[in-house]
Parts: C-alpha cells; structure tokens; sequence
C-alpha cells in the first residue's frame, strides 16, 4: 500500500496526512448524509476504518482489523452527544483507532491532550500568555486555547489520551465541557459553546483502573467502547504484516520477501504466553509479568527487519527475532526468566521446525 502523505521527510506524518489520497476518494464517493461538519458520512469513516474498495476502484486499506460492530458503535457515539470512551488493555489500538477516527471525522487528528498525572486543568481548558497577562491584562489575545476548547470552537473532534492517568479534580473539568458543552472563561465574563460536530474521543487502560477511578458523572457522559485482543492468531498475523509494512516503509528498510514465518512464530510465542495454553490446547505454561501486547510483537518484529536488512542477507531469520522476544517477555529479571525457561525447554525445544528459533533463543538467553 503506497503511504501518500511520506513526503518532505516527516518520520510519522499524522493519519490524515499519510492516508490524505484514501480520505480524499472517500469525500468524493461518499454520498450519503453527513453530521454536521463531519467530513464524511458514518458509512465513510467505518470504510476508512475498516478497509474496503470504492466503486471507482479505490482500494481503502484496513486501519482496524476486529469486529466491525465495535466500530459501528464508535462512530456512531460521534454522532450523538455522548463522548466516546476507548477501553482496553495496552497496544489493543485505542491511540491508533482515535488517531484514525478524528482523522476521518474532522479532518484532524490533532487536536490532542496527553493525560499524565502532571496534566494541569490548563491542558483541558485553557491557559495564558503571561507576558501578554501582564502587559494588557487578562484579553481574549492573552488567552491560550487548550486543543479541546478548539475543538468546540471548530466544531471538531478532540483527543484525550490516557484519561484514568488524570487527576481526579483536572478529569471533571471535563464534565461541564461535556454536559453542558460550554466552556467558561470567568476572568473575560466570557463563554466558549461548543459548536455542532464537536465531540470528545478518551482513552484509557484496563490495567491503570484504579489509579484515578473515572468519577460516575464524567463516566455516564460517555459511551464506553472495549477494543478486544485479536481473537485468532490469523487477524494478529495480519495486524502485525500489516503494520511491519507500513512502519518498514517509511524507517526506509528493505521489505522482507519472507518474513511471513518469523511474524507466525512471534505471534503464536505471544498468544501461548498471554493465554498460558499451548495453541494444541495441551500444554499449559505459565504467563510472564509483561502484556505481550499486539503492539509490542510488531515492535519486535520491526527491529528484527533491522537487524536482518543492517547485519544479515536481508531475509528475516530466527536468530533476529529472538532478542526482541526475550526482551518483551523477561520484564521482571527473575520470575520471568524461569518462565521464559520453562517454555523455552518445555514448548518450543519439542515444536517441528522450530529447532533454529529454539537455538537463536537459547543463544541470547544464556
Ligand atoms: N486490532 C488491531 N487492528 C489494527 N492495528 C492494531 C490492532 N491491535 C493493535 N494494533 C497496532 O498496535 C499498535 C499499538 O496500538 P496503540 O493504539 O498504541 O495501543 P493502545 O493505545 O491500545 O495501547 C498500533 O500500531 C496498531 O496499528
Ligand atoms: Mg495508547
């Protein structure tokens, strides 16, 4: 698939500029009913999503590979004026799908607030140009708008990543934004409204639950929406291709003619470890400390390629992979080290034709 927007240089253009082709053939084919200042329709954006071929030939590819039904969801909580929450565990896609939702939505993907737990109100609402502040006094120039208080003027969509990692009292300067979809400015005696296509898109991990509970009445202004692991081993094989691909391609390296064998064995590797079953359903092993996440195979994969096209014949090979696994599954140095072992001894020593992935792991892990 041909990335349109990797000109001028930039490392990771945002998905409305590297798909800006496919979202431009989408507009023109799309014709059916639009939200308002939606760039395309609720059909267009799940197309985009999901991948599909226009009637003029357009080859749309998958963004998404899951269920098309969560994504229906989605889309059409945009339409409404609840918020969309993105649940999950970590590397099951929530950044990348909101990324690719405002992008087909608005236009613009950037219109982002990363939540740390150093995220000030001021990130959500609105800040100041302290020397305007203190030369003119408190002016409509002097003010700094937060990406969301944009969203509403423009009638956007707004990001906000890592939602539970906000303090308590900065997440419920959401809830006004949310419910009553104003955003006052006391010190100007003045209001910002949301205008018609606003909406707010969250994420937040499954794992960080606890660490800043969404309060119930920020959490009933949104519609929660849980992104699944890949439910067979063939959709997390072609999340992986796919995405090796296209990060291959614009880090410049090779393309691998074969690596289909190295991306099935991460794959499996992962989906044994995270499940603690054998993909026969006869062996259980135990689970290492690390998510082993979709994400993360994709990770080890990528630096297998570059391993391979730097140092090797450019074909993808055991031994480039190995590394990358062993450093994704021993997080903890002690306890997932055995685990690591034990599979290792147990699982992939016995496994036909695996007898030069058990050598390359043996290898690093001494
Ligand atoms: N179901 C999926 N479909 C497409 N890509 C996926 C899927 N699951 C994971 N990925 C890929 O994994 C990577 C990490 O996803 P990310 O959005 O950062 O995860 P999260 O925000 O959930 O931790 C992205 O590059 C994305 O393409
Ligand atoms: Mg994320």
């Amino acid at each position: 698939m041909a990335v349109d927007g990797a000109a001028a240089g930039v490392l990771r253009p945002h998905a409305e500029h590297a798909f800006a082709r496919e979202l431009g053939a989408l507009r023109a084919a799309d014709d059916r009913p639009r939200p308002p200042r939606w760039q395309l329709s609720p059909w267009g954006v799940a197309t985009y999503l999901l991948g599909g071929t226009l009637p003029d030939g357009t080859v749309i590819t998958p963004k998404y590979v899951g269920p098309r039904r969560i994504v229906e969801v989605a889309i059409a909580t945009l339409a409404t004026d609840r918020a969309l929450l993105l649940l999950g565990v970590p590397g099951t896609a929530k950044t990348w799908v909101s990324e690719h939702l405002a992008a087909a939505v608005s236009g613009d993907s950037t219109l982002l607030v990363q939540g740390t737990a150093g995220t000030p109100e001021e990130a959500i609402r609105y800040g100041w140009n302290y020397a305007r502040l203190l030369a003119d006094g408190p002016s409509a120039d002097a003010l700094v708008a937060s990406p969301v208080m944009r969203a509403m003027a423009e009638g956007r969509t707004a990001r906000v990543e890592e939602l539970t990692r906000i303090p308590a009292d900065v997440q419920d300067s959401l809830i006004t934004i949310l419910s009553e979809k104003t955003l006052p400015i006391p010190e100007l005696g003045q209001e910002v409204q949301a205008v018609r296509g606003f909406n707010l898109i969250a994420t937040a991990n499954d794992r960080d639950r606890g660490v800043n509970e969404l309060s119930s009445a920020l959490r009933r202004r949104f519609n929660t929406v849980v992104l699944p692991l890949p439910a067979t081993p063939e959709d997390e094989i072609d999340i992986v291709s796919r995405r090796v691909d296209q990060l291959g391609r614009s880090l410049g390296l090779p393309t691998a003619p074969d690596g289909g064998d190295e991306i099935r064995r991460v794959v499996t590797v992962f989906r044994e470890l995270r499940s603690g079953l054998t993909t026969d359903g006869r062996t259980k092993v135990k689970s290492p400390s690390g998510t082993l996440s979709t994400a993360e195979a994709i990770s080890v994969v990528t630096g297998g390629l570059a391993l391979a096209a730097h140092f090797g014949d450019g074909l993808l090979r055991p031994g480039d992979v190995a590394a990358g696994i062993l450093g994704a599954v021993v997080r903890d140095p002690a306890a997932d080290r055995i685990v690591w072992q034990e599979y290792l001894e147990t699982v992939v020593r016995e496994r036909d034709g695996w007898q030069d992935f058990y050598r390359a792991c043996r290898e690093v892990t001494r």
